[in-house]
């Protein structure tokens, strides 16, 4: 099995890094391969609202020039999506954003390409916006039919300078915790898909507040 994680830190190995490492460590102990995506030091455009994936459902972003398609193809091929982002504003860092909105849209207009597969969202924080950026993140998991382990707290690590967060003795338990609760959920899935059949995906019903 494999597990894609995506870094939207415009540092490399900056703090959030640091906390998908952490994961990932649980991850490969138990044998599944995992990689990081380093999103935020890349140009990435945002989503222009087109709405042409819905018409050439081809499983591509008409945005051609920057790597938002490579990513969305490694996610399919993936069994496992980590969402990592530092905390901006109490927000998403901007790279990650563009990333996902369009990723995700994209994968919605193709018949919900990541359903079922785990998922899980971590924030890298200084001090204060943490929570909304976890929730943020989990926002795309929980839309797309995606199966998401949890840990004892919620998913946000501390620090300010790069590395900082190894001295949040609690952060780390949760990232660890994590890597741990969601290689077990893998491991059932993958073993479960043997013996339990999977929900039919239903139709999307779509509606508004006018009709
Ligand atoms: C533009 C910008 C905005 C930030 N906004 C916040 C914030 O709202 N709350 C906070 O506690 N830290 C904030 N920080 C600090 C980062 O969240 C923190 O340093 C984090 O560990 C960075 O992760 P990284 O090393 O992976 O980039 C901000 C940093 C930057 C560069």
């Amino acid at each position: 099995m494999k597990v894609v994680a995506f870094n939207g830190s415009p540092k490399k190995e900056g703090n959030t890094y640091h906390a998908l490492k952490l994961v990932c460590e649980q991850l490969e102990e138990k044998g599944i391969e995992t990689e990081i995506v380093n999103v935020g030091i890349k140009n990435v455009k945002a989503c222009t609202a087109c709405n042409m994936c819905f018409k050439n459902r081809d499983e591509k972003c008409v945005i051609k020039n920057d790597d938002v398609n490579i990513w969305i193809q490694k996610m399919k091929e993936a069994d496992g999506i980590i969402l990592g982002s530092p905390v901006h504003y109490s927000s998403l860092s901007a790279g990650m954003k563009s990333f996902l909105d369009r990723a995700f849209y994209v994968a919605g207009a193709n018949g919900s390409l990541f359903r079922h597969k785990v998922g899980a969202s971590v924030a890298a924080v200084r001090r204060s916006g943490g929570l909304p950026v976890f929730n943020e993140l989990n926002n795309y998991l929980t839309y797309s039919e995606m199966m998401i382990p949890t840990s004892n707290y919620w998913n946000v690590i501390h620090g300010l300078m790069p590395g900082q967060v190894h001295q949040d003795e609690e952060g780390v338990q949760i990232m660890r915790v994590l890597g741990k609760n969601m290689a077990y959920l893998m491991e059932v899935m993958k073993n479960g898909k043997e013996t339990v059949e999977a929900p039919e995906q239903e139709r999307k019903i779509l509606t508004n507040f006018v009709r």
